[in-house]
């Protein structure tokens, strides 16, 4: 498929996706939806990618929201289809991936940005960058998953707050709230990333995507997070990486693992 809204940078086992319409502030619309849903499918499925960052171009903005032009006229039914479909084809998919997925918030982080990020598995913000979800000054409320994740990750009060009087968090409010993990320069936000990722990548990628399963599995409320991870656990003693990583350790070497 070839982008017209985002666009993929590759280095050893490092996907980096950059969302690509500043002069719309990197604004989601369906198309771009589209595209990212696309991309990531196949970065996970792409056995030498271990690690992926998505980020947007530009010092303004991540995302600054779904493309508000796209849905103004839309109706009840529209409106419904509009969040399933996107929470299904893109958010929810970013967060169940078996690829780790970090967000690089390099700025503007609104509404769907926000949400986007949220999907991802942590967040590493810039200085410069502001968070929110503002649909409530539009009238709607977040429909991708905000206010699900938005409350997992920094309290029900915060939460609440943050989405009622729809302002905005700077990266260090955001930092204490617990958003995003670190908070570096503009100019430090990828390079910090990509050592991130290549501390992740030596680890078995096998291992990491049971990981994040267990961890989703107890934000599930049909699923059992403690027996998931037993499961899991278990399934890890017949993989190869497993007896790559405890031969390694006994053999006090660093462990090369076969991702399987
Ligand atoms: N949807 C569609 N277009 C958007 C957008 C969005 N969510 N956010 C920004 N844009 C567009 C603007 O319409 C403008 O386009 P134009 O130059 O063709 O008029 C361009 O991006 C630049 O934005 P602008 O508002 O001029 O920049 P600013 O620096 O004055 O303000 C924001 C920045 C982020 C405060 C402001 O753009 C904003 O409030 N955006 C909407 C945020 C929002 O409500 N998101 C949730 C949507 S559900």
């Amino acid at each position: 498929m070839d982008y017209e809204n985002i666009y993929i940078e590759e280095e050893n086992h490092l996907a980096t996706v950059f969302i690509n319409r500043p002069k719309k502030l990197n604004a989601l619309n369906r198309q771009t939806i589209a595209e990212l849903s696309n991309a990531f499918q196949e970065l996970d499925e792409d056995a030498n990618i271990k690690v992926i960052l998505l980020t947007g171009v530009g010092e303004k903005a991540f995302v600054a929201g779904a493309d508000i032009s796209e849905f103004a006229s839309f109706s009840v039914e529209q409106g419904r289809t509009l969040a399933a479909q996107g929470q299904n084809e893109l958010f929810d998919a970013v967060e169940k991936m078996g690829t780790p997925v970090i967000a690089a918030v390099n700025g503007f982080a609104l509404g769907g940005g926000l949400e986007l990020a949220m999907s991802c598995h942590f967040r590493v913000a810039s200085e410069n960058a502001k968070m929110g979800l503002p649909e409530v000054s539009l009238g709607v409320i977040p429909g991708y998953g905000g206010t699900q994740r938005l409350p997992q990750l920094v309290g029900k009060g915060r939460a609440m707050e943050i989405i009622m009087t729809a302002g905005m968090i700077d990266a260090q409010k955001a930092l204490s709230y617990g958003l995003v993990n670190h908070v570096v320069t503009l100019e430090e936000l990828l390079p910090t990333c990509k050592k991130l990722a290549s501390r992740i990548s030596n680890n078995s990628s096998v291992a990491i995507k049971h990981a994040i399963n267990a961890v989703n599995a107890g934000y599930s409320y049909d699923v059992d997070g403690y027996q998931v991870e037993i499961n899991a656990f278990g399934t890890c003693f017949g993989t190869k990486d497993f007896k790559e990583g405890t031969t390694a350790f006994l053999e006090k070497r660093k462990a090369d693992f076969p991702g399987s």
